[in-house]
């Protein structure tokens, strides 16, 4: 255990090179000279299974960490290797949009679990933990929602019907719940939305107290973007989600996204920033890890890449709060990117042809150098 924390420090500040040789060194010294391993795979000194064949949730298994994926509901339904991949590779699954607003409750007072109901079948049948995104948030919200005029205790009754029934319907089902989504911008002020602007900040705490009311068990976070690293945004989250535990609010986790770009670099302080929020008492997450590339792509940004996905995974391992990491859709073939950042693609862990690309390996490497851990479960 000592080792592999070690291990992991070396590899998060950099001297990834000399850790390996390191370890290769101690390994092939220590064993028998004239006995050459066996070619079939054995749990070796580490006690984890062979990297290179293992799967990502075989290979987190002693680390106590979920690793999922966001799933796309409709290729879930028509591509058979999909669901094959999703199935073998990750232990708890997010519903990329089908448990969104306008989804759930897509005429007023009209709920409709359908789609969401197939991604809890998948899940149950392979053993998955589902994280429930997403309660409060300003985006894919129904037309009928924000055309409407609503008085602050119209919108406010609203709100709370829509948490009650949707976090209800699921209640016992859901492992964790994002509550409330991107309420901050990247100054740290609240962001304008059709809740601040028509309920005022109440709304953040009310949802919370809502969401812990219709699903007690569940656990509920706050997630943002450009939150991984310290910043005036994660500071603002930070003081908030502090004032609320001071208040009693049930508020119980963090959520970084983790939407990086390789042209502009990675936070360097992800396992300090998701230390602090540990300290709180809150379980810590990344919930949407993806690393989008300038088209077009060559073999250097797919290694930079891998980089950004191992920062997060390597921080999130070395910190006992963090509890899951999520990859926000695991094949370009299926990626939300191209549809939002126009001149960048290809950010997931497996190509558009389900080829691992090397920061599916680079995860793979993070979770087999881990130390056992004491993480929360
Ligand atoms: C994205 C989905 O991936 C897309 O399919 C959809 O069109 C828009 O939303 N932050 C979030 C996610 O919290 O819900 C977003 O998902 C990506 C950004």
């Amino acid at each position: 255990m000592q080792l592999g924390r070690k291990t992991l420090t070396a590899v998060v500040t950099g001297t990834l090179g000399v850790t390996l040789l390191a370890g290769a060194a101690a390994t092939s010294w220590a064993a028998p000279a004239k006995t050459p391993a066996p070619a079939a795979a054995h749990p070796g000194a580490r006690g984890v299974p062979d990297p290179t064949t293992a799967t990502l949730r075989q290979l987190a298994r002693h680390t106590k960490l979920e690793i999922g994926t966001a799933i796309d509901t409709a290729a879930l339904r028509n591509d058979a290797t999909y669901r094959e991949i999703a199935a073998r590779e990750f232990s708890s699954v997010t519903p990329e949009n089908v448990m969104k607003w306008y989804a759930t409750e897509p005429q007023r007072g009209q709920f409709d679990f359908t789609e969401a109901e197939q991604l809890m079948a998948f899940a149950a049948a392979n053993r998955q933990k589902v994280r429930g995104h997403v309660l409060v948030w300003h985006s894919q919200l129904p037309a009928w929602l924000t055309e409407g005029t609503w008085t602050r205790a119209e919108l406010r009754s609203i709100l709370r019907q829509h948490i009650l029934t949707v976090a209800g319907h699921f209640r016992g089902r859901i492992w964790a719940w994002d509550v409330v989504n991107e309420a901050f911008n990247d100054d740290g002020t609240l962001r304008d939305t059709i809740w601040l602007r028509t309920i005022g900040p109440s709304y953040i705490a009310d949802a919370f107290r809502w969401a812990h009311q219709a699903d007690p068990k569940a656990i509920l976070f706050y997630n943002d973007y450009n939150v991984e690293g310290i910043n005036a945004k994660s500071n603002a989250v930070y003081a908030l989600l502090r004032q609320l535990k001071r208040e009693g609010v049930p508020v119980e986790g963090f959520g970084a996204q983790g939407h990086l770009a390789t042209q502009y670099g990675f936070p360097r302080d992800v396992l300090e920033n998701l230390r602090r929020f540990g300290r709180l008492g809150l379980a810590t997450a990344i919930t949407e890890a993806d690393v989008r590339i300038v088209l077009p792509v060559d073999n250097a940004e797919r290694w930079a890449q891998a980089a950004g996905y191992s920062l997060m995974l390597e921080s999130c391992l070395l910190e006992r709060s963090c509890i899951s990491y999520t990859v926000w859709g695991f094949t370009d073939r299926y990626q939300w990117v191209p549809g939002v950042f126009p001149e960048e693609g290809e950010a997931a862990i497996y190509d558009v042809n389900y080829n691992p690309k090397p920061a599916r390996d680079a995860m793979a490497r993070d979770l087999a150098l881990a130390p056992h851990s004491g993480r929360r479960g």
